[in-house]
């Protein structure tokens, strides 16, 4: 059931109109100006505010604004006493769906209401299919997480506001491929996206870099340079790696965040832009602000709208998706036909713990491509960091194990019983482990002819741990040449 707040200090008009879309089968709450509205809206949620112009403590239009900065999606309906269309005017371009006039017909305002939301609950939909960001390369997101589409919809909102985000999360979490949905989902994407890596500017350049500078302003500045910020006039300016600026750029980066304004190197004319900012960084900033490292002024100018992306082995419903998203780009790249990925490599996808995240993954897929012959992805085209790291656990040695042998087998006609008896009276995991450990090594030794380096190869396991574990066991390679 939709939620709709009254806000109007008249509390007769209040009176009237809940009795009317009460009938309308609403559920109604009222408050009687616009600071009381806010505290509503902070504390529960609604779908649809309708509220008066002129109210004491704090009027509809400064309410209007906060309530969509709070939350852009709440559908704000305007009452004004008497047709002034200068509210009006002013109420739309703020974010206002509409507007009726006073004295209100329940007919008008049921139908404005129905009509509002019916479009509101197509958007609230919409929000939760991945965001496309229209970039020559034609990048996507995939994510089929709950966490990524909380993700989609905080993108979806932020696209429709101005104000400055700041992008946490860990290395290759996707961070730049959001700060990218932000601006070309919203209202500057015709305009330019900058990207400065602050990480990347030697400390002596920077500035001229954020800035520009004039011609002679230093050694080695022999023409005029245009800054970043200045590129970035009218668009968005992406900080990446903001928690590695200098304290002396700090200062200077908040005084343009305050006073959009700026002066070149070796300039004495002030520039005036307009420009959104977009930051991320993997670093925990506010640790650095407690050790000074970081100013707390600028974080909570950086910070109004905060995005935290998971890392990926708190959301591994998406590895399927990106693994699957990665193996048709790089298709395309490599004009190959890799129709899928093994179940057995999947398993391995599934269960690695993704330090690297998306970008790692990316990357396995892009290694697999390079090294995989047959035309699905299999455990032996994955790398060992991949392979090797489920090595340890036991379910993924025998889908790996199993996988490769069976490959290889197909190839040898070997004997690949791997299987043993269990005894359940002493059942031990341990002494389990190693007994499948060694009959796996053995039908690997016989599979590939006790060749060393082609079982090892195969079976995904490095050579050295190899020899390592047929000393323990004691298991001789030549035995089964
Ligand atoms: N949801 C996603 N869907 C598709 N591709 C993704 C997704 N998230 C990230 N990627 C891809 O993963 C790679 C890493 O992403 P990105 O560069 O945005 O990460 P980052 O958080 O900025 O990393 P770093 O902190 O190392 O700079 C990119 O190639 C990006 O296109
Ligand atoms: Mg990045």
């Amino acid at each position: 059931m939709f939620k709709i707040l009254v806000v109007d200090d008249d509390s007769g008009l209040r009176l009237t109109v809940t009795s009317a879309l009460g009938e309308a089968n609403y559920l109604v709450e009222q408050a009687s100006d616009g600071e009381e509205a806010l505290n509503k809206i902070r504390s529960s949620s609604y779908d649809l505010v309708l509220m008066d112009v002129n109210m004491p403590r704090m009027n509809g239009i400064e309410a209007l604004k906060q309530i969509k900065s709070y939350d852009p999606s709440i559908i704000v309906i305007i009452l004004t006493a008497y047709s002034n269309i200068r509210d009006a005017v002013e109420a739309t371009k703020e974010g206002a769906y509409n507007y009726l006039e006073k004295p209100i017909k329940a007919e008008n305002l049921v139908y404005l209401i129905d009509k509002a939301l019916r479009a509101h609950s197509m958007v609230r939909t919409m929000s939760f299919s991945a965001p496309v960001i229209k970039l020559p390369g034609g990048s996507t997101f995939v994510g089929q997480s709950n966490e990524m589409k909380k993700i989609f919809n905080v993108i979806d909102r932020l696209s429709r506001v101005e104000t400055a985000v700041l992008i946490r999360g860990e290395s290759g979490t996707g961070k730049e491929l959001v700060a990218n949905a932000v601006h070309f989902n919203g209202p500057r994407k015709d305009e330019n996206f900058v990207t400065v890596n602050c990480s990347a500017i030697p400390e002596n350049l920077i500035e001229s870099e954020f800035f520009g500078h004039e011609k002679g302003a230093f050694t080695g500045a022999d023409s005029r340079k245009i800054g970043k910020f200045q590129f970035a006039d009218g668009g968005t300016l992406f900080l990446d790696e903001i928690g590695d600026i200098s304290a002396g750029m700090q200062v200077k980066l908040l005084r343009v965040l305050q006073e959009k304004k700026f002066t070149p190197v070796g300039s004495n004319r002030e520039i005036e832009v307009n420009v959104r900012i977009i930051a991320a960084t993997n670093r925990n900033l506010e640790e650095m602000i407690k050790k000074n490292e970081f100013r707390e002024d600028l974080y909570y100018r950086l910070n109004v709208l905060p995005i935290f992306l998971p890392p990926l082995r708190e959301r591994r419903d998406d590895i399927e998706h990106l693994a699957f998203h990665f193996v048709a780009k790089f298709n395309q790249m490599h004009r190959k036909n890799i129709k899928g990925i093994t179940p057995a490599a999947m398993q391995l996808l599934r269960q690695h713990n993704w330090p690297g995240n998306i970008r790692e993954l990316e990357n396995v897929i892009e290694h697999a491509f390079v090294i995989e012959n047959g035309d699905e992805i299999s455990p032996m085209s994955l790398p060992e960091s991949v392979s090797g790291s489920s090595l340890s656990q036991f379910s993924g040695l025998t889908e790996a194990g199993e996988a490769a042998l069976t490959n290889a087998a197909t190839a040898q006609g070997a004997d690949l019983n791997v299987g043993f008896t269990l005894d359940l009276n002493r059942l031990d995991f341990q002494a389990g482990k190693e007994e499948f450990e060694k009959q796996f090594l053995i039908s690997a030794l016989k599979a590939f002819k006790g060749k060393i380096n082609q079982t090892a190869i195969h079976a995904n396991i490095p050579k050295k741990t190899l020899l390592r574990k047929l000393e323990k066991y004691g298991i001789t390679a030549r035995d089964y040449q």
